[in-house]
């Protein structure tokens, strides 16, 4: 294995940074044939690295890869979960080179979806290959790669649902997160849920000229930048009512547990240039951003935002408002209690409108699972050192869906880092990263099929 890597390992730059020029970005539709593109690359490596089964399946989206090579029906299966489509590229200005001409600097690929997930996704692609190429496949493989994540997964439900028997597995293996560091290996035991929604706040039936009218009717921007400051009080809390009825509250010794994991307060300032850190009191930073909810304006727009100056009271202001969840919040509870809240909190002078746009479940991985304890004695194995369970702030809303339709548990093995900056410009994947989890996805294989 380990010289079937070794004498591959450029070639498997190669094919992945060739994937990477593919532009698959799924919330545009610019894109829709790069996304098609993609799917096609997907499907044809799988193929040539030994699958039996290896398809499209047309959604009333972007089509979703599905690819199976079944040793022996007597043993284990592991379904590897993973997104080929990616996040849009803009602000373009802000990349030091373009966004899908991959290119190698300082040891690290620069390119939108090398982190997430093209480059992760495509180690397990690489790791069947090498398995297959050296006999050592020890157990049954399923892939089911979409074009969706970044948009919602809107279309893989009805895929998971019509086609169980198709998906029978014993576990999903999922590389879609980050670990501590590249000498801290973690695993992430948790993702947060999600509840997007778009608000619109319209004040009179027209723009109005700023002199004639400013001052005496509701001006939709100004309340509405009022009515989202208002949505957490001064103790970083949010002030939705019945917000927090349903969060778990971890133990003492649950919390001292993840905060045993390294972290340092001053690099993570330094590494975003700011002076401060800020939210909810009571928790620290890493709390924060894992086991606590949170509410966030994503997008705020209305007026004029052209060249120059235009003195306008705008008729309508809009905002793209999400909240990340934890267990047990639902996020279909949370969008109404949205909802009814930011409806009630608008003067009479202006009219809301509030519209959900997508969301998902929060998920907690079992630290007793064979799962989970296979991804640890991989990563022990491989990186020398045990990983540190940890919880991750980010959502893949379809891992609660699988547990749902299929009783699946996912293992969240992830080799990205927090500094990768997915969704921002000038997204990165280290190549040690990349070959570290070539190497590491066949050791999963081994200790899942013993433990099993
Ligand atoms: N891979 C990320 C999720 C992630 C990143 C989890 C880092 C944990 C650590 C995924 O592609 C993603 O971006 N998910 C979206 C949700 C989706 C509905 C757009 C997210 O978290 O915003
Ligand atoms: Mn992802
Ligand atoms: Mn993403």
């Amino acid at each position: 294995m380990q010289d079937y890597l070794e004498a591959n390992k450029g070639r498997f730059l190669e094919e992945l940074l060739e994937l990477l020029r593919i532009p698959s970005v799924s919330a545009d539709s610019k894109f829709k044939g790069d996304v098609r593109q993609a799917a096609e690359y997907v499907r044809e490596s799988l193929a040539k690295a030994g699958a039996d089964v290896a398809e499209l399946h047309e959604t009333a989206g972007h089509p979703i890869v599905y690819g199976e090579k079944i040793v022996d029906p007597g043993k284990p299966t592991v379904l590897i979960y993973g997104h080929y489509d990616v996040q849009p590229a803009d602000p373009l200005e802000l990349w030091t080179s373009p966004p899908f001409e991959p290119v190698i600097k300082d040891e690290k690929i620069y390119a939108r979806g090398s982190a997430d997930d093209k480059g992760q996704f495509f180690m397990h692609v690489k790791a069947f290959e090498a398995m297959m190429a050296t006999n050592s496949l020890p157990c049954n493989v399923k892939f089911m790669i979409e074009g969706e994540e970044e948009v919602g997964s809107n279309n893989l439900g009805t895929f998971v649902s019509q086609n169980r028997e198709k998906l029978k597995a014993d576990v999903i293996l999922i590389s879609d997160t980050a670990m501590i560091s590249n000498d801290t290996p973690s695993i992430d035991t948790g993702l947060r849920g999600l509840s997007y929604v778009e608000v619109e706040v319209t004040g009179p039936n027209r723009d109005l000229h700023s002199g004639v009218y400013g001052g005496a009717v509701a001006n939709p921007i100004n309340t509405l930048a009022k009515m989202i400051a208002s949505l957490h009080d001064e103790n970083g809390h949010i002030t939705i009512p019945n917000f927090y009825d349903d969060v778990v509250e971890l133990s003492a010794e649950e919390r001292e547990m993840l905060e045993s994991a390294p972290f340092n307060l001053e690099e993570y300032k330094a590494d975003l240039a700011i002076d401060d850190v800020q939210g909810e009191a009571g928790f620290t930073t890493r709390e924060r951003a894992s086991i606590r909810p949170t509410l966030d304006c994503n997008g705020i727009w209305g007026g004029y935002i052209g060249e120059g100056a235009k003195t306008v009271l705008p008729s309508k202001a809009y905002a793209k408002i999400s909240m990340r969840l934890v267990p047990n919040q639902d996020w279909n509870k949370i969008t109404d209690l949205f909802a009814a809240h930011f409806q009630s909190i608008a003067p009479k002078s202006v009219k809301v409108t509030v519209t959900p746009h997508h969301g998902g479940q929060p998920y907690l991985t079992p630290l007793e699972s064979a799962a989970y304890k296979a991804a640890e004695a991989a990563l022990t194995e491989s990186f020398g050192k045990k990983p540190v369970p940890t919880r991750g702030g980010g959502s893949i809303p379809i891992v609660a869906l699988f547990e749902k339709e299929l009783g699946l548990k996912t293992v969240l093995m992830g080799f990205g880092l927090d500094s990768d900056s997915i969704h921002s410009p000038n997204e990165h994947y280290g190549l040690f990263n990349f070959y570290k989890g070539i190497e590491t996805i066949p050791l999963f294989f081994k200790h899942f099929t013993a433990l099993s």
